[in-house]
């Protein structure tokens, strides 16, 4: 437990730019300190907690599309006592005017505590990290990452599963584009899992994650159907990314070829868990929704215990001095 205390301790003045970036120990720490938080939110009533971060800002700059993770940030802050400001449609910014990435974050820093950064663009959130005096906390960056959509994730997956190690963990979908399937299998590779990716070939893992885990041995099965995965504990449904797809004829052609029903995943029995972040199209029909493994909206749900979890080790206690981040 000791150990896991001086991991909260590294999460103060930190920004999230990957989960690469996070050792086993701070994630079970962040989890940790999310279970605290959960006692707050009791099904749809939520108690009031200290006003811990009163005074502080949070800035949301979302340059691409969102509803859970820009509105779960936000509602984290409140409850937390804190303020938000920020923008959810880029057109409306200056960047419609030209300003560069580099430029509004110089000029929001001075306006709030952190920063919660959505951007199309591969590493804008590394170079917005870069860029401030303040922590920057990825919310998306094009097909690269997602790393606080991974802490919910696991959380949602010890919450129900009551573990981590020793799971089959199968994704299915956009295993190219899916910036949440490349977050959590970099997180998971901390953990005993089964890795299986399922999909097909023209949407299968970048090169780049695929030598990652061969390189710690944990390169996972690969099958383009469901049906020849084996057992799973754990079934990580995404949306096709159409937004990424360079042509919008390769999106056609994968566009219906992945789809779960009720009927599918009767094989893999109660014990199945399956999540999905979000927004879903037609991968997962309605009539899995009444399964008990069913946990895409105890996920969403969770995004907002999490995110405040980390936002008050970020964020809480003493200020961080500028440059101790
Ligand atoms: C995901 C995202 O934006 O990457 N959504 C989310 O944050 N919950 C998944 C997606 O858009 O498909």
């Amino acid at each position: 437990m000791a150990q896991n205390h001086d991991a909260t301790e590294a999460f103060r003045g930190r920004s999230v730019v990957s989960t690469a970036d996070f050792s086993k120990d701070e994630i079970l720490a962040l989890l940790d300190a999310a279970r605290a938080f959960d006692r707050y939110h009791d099904g749809p009533v939520w108690t009031p907690q200290p006003p811990e971060l009163q005074g502080r800002v949070l800035g949301t700059l979302f340059f691409e599309a969102s509803t859970r993770t820009r509105l779960s940030f936000e509602s984290a802050m409140l409850r937390l006592g804190g303020s938000v400001l920020g923008f959810a449609d880029a057109r409306i910014s200056s960047l419609s005017k030209g300003e560069s990435l580099v430029d509004t974050i110089k000029v929001v820093e001075g306006y709030c505590d952190a920063i919660v950064l959505r951007h199309p663009r591969e590493g804008a959130a590394r170079l917005a990290a870069e860029t401030a005096h303040i922590p920057v906390i990825n919310g998306g960056d094009g097909s690269n990452q997602h790393p606080t959509q991974t802490f919910l994730d696991l959380y949602t997956i010890r919450e129900a599963a009551g573990r981590l190690d020793g799971l089959k963990v199968g994704f299915m979908g956009d295993l190219r584009y899916g910036r949440t399937v490349h977050s959590l299998t970099e997180a998971l590779m901390h953990f005993d899992v089964d890795l299986k990716f399922i999909g097909p070939e023209n949407l299968s893992l970048p090169q780049e994650l695929r030598e990652h885990l061969a390189a710690h041995g944990r390169s996972g099965v690969e099958v383009e159907h469901l049906q020849d995965a084996g057992d799973l504990d754990v079934l990580y449904m995404t949306r096709i990314q159409a937004e990424r797809f360079p042509d919008p004829m390769d999106y056609e052609r994968v566009r219906h070829a992945y789809r779960v029903d009720r009927a599918a995943l009767e094989p893999f029995g109660e014990k199945l868990k399956i999540l999905h972040p979000l927004p879903r199209v037609n991968e997962v029909a309605h009539d899995v929704d009444d399964l008990p493994g069913a946990l895409y909206f105890r996920q969403s749900r969770n995004g907002v215990i999490v995110r405040m979890a980390l936002l008050h080790l970020i964020l809480g206690g003493a200020l961080p001095g500028r440059g101790d981040a």
